[in-house]
């Protein structure tokens, strides 16, 4: 699965599956261009991928913002010319019951985890040749509900729905569009996650974490690595005939 002379933008790049993702496609020869607000944490990936004798750069950018994502992608193509891989991983998620929820957490939500989407998709697709791909990152939560995440698995069915819709427009441009729905996977989100519902049921973190792993067939959470070498393969040659297809990375979780 070499990635050589492949341009490779990944959202959400600073962290948890994101990073994985861009340390995997780097270890694979591509040049990787690594998308997220936090410079700190940005750099250190950069870093590392070069310690690892890869080819990295961050670009800080704000994926809900237009102006931000179009200078993103201005600087991507100034510096490489195209974009063959665009992997949307970046999200966010609020977990608070519906009659909590403000109109403020329901635009935090909508805005990086479709309007993100949406807006990476447009500025991207004038540069990427025939035989690009793209990879967005949705979640079991838009296929099956939760309590008190109801506006996130919202925003995941949209992602998955918008995969599906672009699949058919970018087929002619020689482009495929796919998603990846993972289920509970081991990241800063998911801690931030299982903290919020330990305080709420008033239990452990570690109690809130042997639950999700009673949930799934194979009895554990993932390693963001195992999401990252999905993406891989449906961003290879070998995964050439899938577009339009959403891929249930979750353990069996959803598997009842
Ligand atoms: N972990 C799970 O169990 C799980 C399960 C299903 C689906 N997912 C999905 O997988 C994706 C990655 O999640 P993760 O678990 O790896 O979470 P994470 O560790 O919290 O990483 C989220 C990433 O998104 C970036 N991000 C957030 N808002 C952004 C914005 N406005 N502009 C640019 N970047 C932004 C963050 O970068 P900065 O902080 O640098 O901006 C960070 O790199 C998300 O779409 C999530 O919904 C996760």
């Amino acid at each position: 699965m070499s990635f050589r002379e492949k341009v490779v933008l990944i959202t959400g790049g600073t962290s948890g599956i994101g990073r994985a993702t861009a340390i995997a496609f780097a270890k694979e020869d591509a040049r990787v261009v690594i998308v997220g607000r936090n410079e700190e944490r940005g750099k250190q990936v950069v870093n590392l991928i070069r310690e690892l004798g890869g080819d990295a750069i961050f670009i800080k950018a704000d994926v809900s913002s237009e102006k931000d994502v179009s200078k993103m992608i201005k600087t991507v193509v100034k510096k490489y010319g195209k974009i063959d891989i665009l992997v949307n991983n970046a999200g966010v998620i609020l977990v608070k019951p519906i009659i909590e929820m403000t109109e403020k957490d329901f635009y935090y939500l909508v805005d990086v985890n479709i309007k993100g989407v949406f807006l990476c998709i447009k500025h991207a697709v004038p540069y990427m040749p025939r035989g690009s791909v793209i990879i967005n990152v949705a979640s079991i939560l838009g296929h099956v509900g939760a309590k008190n995440c109801s506006i996130y698995c919202a925003t995941k069915g949209a992602v998955i729905a918008m995969t599906k819709a672009l699949a058919w427009e970018l087929a002619s441009k020689g482009i495929r569009v796919v998603s990846v729905s993972p289920g509970s996977v081991e990241t800063p989100m998911l801690l931030q996650e299982m903290k919020l519902e330990a305080m709420k049921e008033g239990v452990s973190v570690d109690e809130i974490k042997r639950r999700k792993e009673k949930l799934t067939a194979l009895g554990r959470i993932a390693k963001p690595e195992e999401i990252a070498s999905v993406i891989l393969f449906l961003a290879s040659k070998k995964g050439s005939f899938i577009t339009g297809a959403d891929l249930i990375v979750d353990g069996g979780r959803t598997a009842v």
